[in-house]
Parts: structure tokens; C-alpha cells; sequence
């Protein structure tokens, strides 16, 4: 196929790839793994559009690997702090992501986790697998249970909010910070009151990150803050991973600062700091927020949405900003 040529860092599902190559020359990498950035530099040259994960840099030097003939970077994920959008911006680059679609998903996730490091499922499953013995007793393996709890949302989005409305039904009260009240449309059915990040870190149970990662929020959660929270609190993390500063939290931990933590990001992924590794007040999970087969495929339908609207000199239906 001749066309406006769509480079993609990665192979996409199948869906994605033929709606792609039904109006563009597709140009798919020629290993199965992540490109380096070098890779991405030389595949990049010359594409129209280029298709990219959250592991991409799309930075200055890539944007001129490309040419001037770029008109549109893709990413398929909702946060894009991989992509340099103001260079973009500068040089005519429309940005997109794939938000709502991976909505759903990621608050499962945010559930499964706030569920498994309250009930110790982790620290159970791994005691049996390492034939420990055991039996039940009035108090073995005891967590806590979330009913009357308060769930802090730092940051209440389409994410959060679908997380406050799975948490509700739980029986947990929602707390959330973000810059503006939500509509009482969408607060007032959850009883969900706005308080300060200080006030949400030092009365909350659970404190669940659904912010973007962005200069403010890098190491939102430092020694500091987890210190103003409450022992027997637990953090969980399905954002990014440096909105957490991760030495600090092994600190804490160590410290009884707080109770635990469920992690699904991580500072310097794929690398986890190995001193949340051993421990049993801590589950981890390997960036799976969005990872359900027809999560995937949506997030890949909209961003090759994204570019063909692009292309077409149309609006895009997810742009950036
Ligand atoms: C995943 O982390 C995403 O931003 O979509």
C-alpha cells in the first residue's frame, strides 16, 4: 500500500493494524521487542505518523530523526509523560492517547490491589506455594476490611472516579483531591468530599494515586507524606511509578510509618527497588492496569483512530491538550 506512512514502535492487534494499513503504508518493526531509542530514531525517519507506547521517548531527537513531515504521534496508553508535548506543539505534531477506554480495566486493577494488600491475599498465596504449614485460626493472617474505611483518591479523573464508584460499594467513604469539585452529579451519589492532599494523606485508610505523572506530581508521595499518614494506612499505586518516591517508601515501610503498600508502577520500570521485593506488607503487580485482551485492542483501535483522522486533516478523536 502507497499512502502517508504510519510508523508503529510496536506491532499492534490485529484490528488496529488493518484499519492502519487500509489507508497507509504500515511500516512494523522488524524485532519482538521494544525498540531502543537509537532503533526508534532510524525506524521513525520519514513516517507521517508514528504509533508508540508509554515505554517511548518522544523527545526533541526523535522529533528530528522523523522530519518535518510528521504530523501526529499516537501513544497508546492515557498517560503520555513519555511524549515531549510542547516540542510537538512546536513543530505542528498532534498528540494523542487512548483515555476511557482503559477506564474500566485500570479501576479492576486499582480494586484487585486495594482488595489483596487489605486481605493479605499476596502473603497468603505465597506462604502455601512455599509449603509453609499452616491452619485456620481466629487469628491467622488477619487484614483489614474496608467497610466505614476511607478511600483517598489523589486525583479524580475518569480512573478515580471509577474507582471511588467500585470502593462505594464496598462500603468505604470517598475522599479526593483535585484542583476543581467534581460535579454533584458524580460526588453526591458516593458521598465524596474534596479535602486538601494534607488532610486527604493524614484521614485516610487506602490512598489510591490516580494523577498524571508531571513535573508537580513527581515524588508526590516523599518521605514527608508518607509520614503524615496513618500507621495503619495502605498506599496504592496504578498511576506512575515516580509519583511515589520509592526509597522512601521502603523507609516508611521499615519504619511502621504505614501499614502497606500495592504497587502496579514502579520508578525505574521494569526495574522494582529490591527493597519492596521480600516483603510481605507489599504486593506488587507488573504494569497490568490495562492489560485485558479487549482493553488492548480498544486502546489500539483508538490511537490508529487517532492517526487516520490525523491524516484526513480531521479532528482526532482523543487529542492531547
Ligand atoms: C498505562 O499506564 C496508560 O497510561 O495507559
Amino acid at each position: 500500500m502507497t499512502g502517508p506512512v504510519v510508523v508503529l514502535s510496536r506491532r499492534l492487534p490485529a484490528a488496529a493494524e488493518r484499519l492502519l494499513a487500509g489507508a497507509a503504508d504500515v511500516r512494523t518493526p522488524a524485532v519482538d521487542r521494544p525498540l531502543t531509542a537509537d532503533e526508534l530514531r532510524s525506524a521513525v525517519a520519514g513516517a507521517d505518523a508514528l504509533v508508540c507506547l508509554l515505554l517511548d521517548r518522544v523527545d526533541e531527537a526523535l522529533l528530528e530523526a522523523a522530519g518535518p513531515q510528521l504530523r501526529v504521534v499516537a501513544t497508546v496508553a492515557v498517560g503520555y509523560d513519555n511524549v515531549d508535548v510542547e516540542a510537538c506543539r512546536r513543530r505542528g505534531v498532534r498528540v494523542t492517547n487512548t483515555p476511557g477506554v482503559l477506564t474500566d480495566a485500570t479501576a479492576d486493577l486499582t480494586l484487585a490491589l486495594l482488595l489483596g494488600i487489605t486481605r493479605r491475599v499476596g502473603e497468603g498465596e505465597r506462604l502455601l506455594r512455599a509449603g509453609t504449614p499452616w491452619r485456620w485460626d481466629l487469628d491467622f493472617l488477619l487484614g483489614t476490611g474496608l467497610r466505614g474505611q476511607q478511600l483517598g483518591l489523589v486525583g479524580f479523573g475518569a480512573i478515580g472516579r471509577a474507582v471511588a464508584v467500585r470502593a462505594a460499594a464496598f462500603g468505604m467513604s470517598i475522599a479526593y483531591t483535585a484542583r476543581h469539585d467534581a460535579p454533584a452529579d458524580v460526588t453526591g451519589p458516593l458521598g465524596a468530599r474534596r479535602l486538601p492532599l494534607a488532610e486527604l494523606l493524614e484521614s485516610s485508610d487506602v490512598v489510591s494515586l490516580h494523577c498524571p505523572l508531571t513535573p508537580q506530581t513527581h515524588h508526590l508521595v516523599d518521605a514527608a507524606a508518607l509520614r503524615s499518614m496513618k500507621p495503619t494506612a495502605h498506599l496504592v499505586n496504578t498511576a506512575r511509578g515516580p509519583v511515589v518516591d520509592e526509597a522512601a517508601l521502603v523507609a516508611a515501610l521499615d519504619a511502621g510509618e504505614i501499614r502497606g503498600a500495592a504497587l502496579d508502577v514502579f520508578e525505574a520500570e521494569p526495574a522494582v527497588h529490591p527493597g519492596l521485593l521480600g516483603r510481605d506488607d507489599v504486593l506488587i503487580t507488573p504494569h497490568l492496569g490495562s492489560a485485558t485482551e479487549q482493553t488492548r485492542e480498544a486502546m489500539a483501535v483508538l490511537a490508529a483512530r487517532n492517526v487516520l483522522a490525523v491524516l484526513a486533516g480531521q479532528e482526532p478523536p482523543t487529542p492531547v491538550g
